[in-house]
């Protein structure tokens, strides 16, 4: 098989968060002690995904590569893409087509949080399967917000539906999905929908139609936060300081998940310590070379 690749969407204005996402990109905005990336890039390093494209909108791009140039600090490869215009996340699949080649895929939206036991062994799994398509359902108490999937009674996909006025069932589709590399010649039969966007949901609808949609149910155990709000931005925040303070172990240091596979040494990670060393977070980086010894 050949090797999978990462593509994090973190385009759109963030309007939802204006005027504080006026002159900042929403997915550079902090979650407690580290921008909004740094969240889905490490779930995605989780997975072993070695290879990234970040997709930003123009004007934000220069920051997006100050924060993580190139990515060899991590032991990864980062290129950069712009989406001139939020049109949807499935354009993020059209931009990323010579990126992507025939390689297959993992599409993460830059403002998702995951967090949980279940992350781990879920990602191995669904990175594992070389055809079709697997996404993640979790139930939530207001699905018409987001992509829903509704069941029949033995557990089988029957449908999707994106932003549906009465929803079929309480489980929204999360912004993770792994696909093959057919999801490029899916995305380009798409045209866009009423609300004027290529729409994801048409995607895995597309999958599902083929019997080649695997849905894993993310379960009460595992966080999926949403950061598109004000409040929602603040409770993220919120719920990674209670568990950090708690545990004395950060979610979503990308150096950490670097380290950990063995994709930086201890040298390396002593430096990107150093550099840090002002805030806490260098600090935690120092810990976990200490910790091991
Ligand atoms: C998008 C997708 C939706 C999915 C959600 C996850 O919604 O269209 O299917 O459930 O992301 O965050 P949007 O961000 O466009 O509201």
């Amino acid at each position: 098989m050949k090797t999978r690749k990462g593509v994090i969407l973190a385009g759109g204005l963030g309007s939802r968060l204006n005027p504080i996402s006026l002159a900042i990109s929403k997915q550079l905005m902090p979650v407690y002690d580290k921008p909004m990336i740094f969240y889905p890039l490490s779930t995605l390093m989780l997975a072993g995904i070695k290879e990234f494209l970040i997709i930003t909108n123009p004007y934000h791009l220069n920051s997006f590569q100050r924060l993580l140039g190139e990515g060899e600090q991590l032991g990864i490869n980062i290129t950069y893409e712009c989406q001139e215009k939020p049109d949807g996340i499935a354009q993020a699949l059209l931009i990323a087509e010579t990126f992507l080649g025939d390689s297959p895929l993992v599409l993460i939206l830059g403002d998702n949080l995951f967090h949980g036991n279940e992350l781990l062994p879920k990602l191995e799994i669904a990175t594992k399967k070389e055809q079709g398509a697997t996404i993640f359902a979790y139930p939530v108490s207001d699905p018409s917000r987001y992509g829903v999937i509704d069941f029949d009674i033995n557990g089988r996909a029957l449908g999707i539906e994106e932003k549906p006025l009465n929803p079929k069932s309480r489980y929204a589709i999360t912004g993770i999905y792994f696909y093959d590399h057919t999801a490029i010649s899916k995305a380009k039969l798409l045209s866009p929908s009423d609300r004027g966007e290529l729409e994801i949901s048409s995607v895995n609808e597309m999958y599902l139609n083929e019997s080649a949609l695997d849905v894993q149910i993310m379960g009460r155990g595992m966080a999926w936060l949403d950061t598109g709000t004000f409040d929602s931005l603040q409770e993220a925040g919120e719920y990674i300081r209670a568990l950090e303070k708690r545990q004395g172990l950060k979610v979503g240091s990308p150096e950490e998940v670097a380290w950990r596979k063995g994709w930086i040494n201890d040298t390396e990670l002593e430096k990107i310590a150093q550099k840090y060393i002002k805030s806490g977070y260098g600090e935690y980086l120092f810990e976990l070379l200490k910790m091991r010894s």
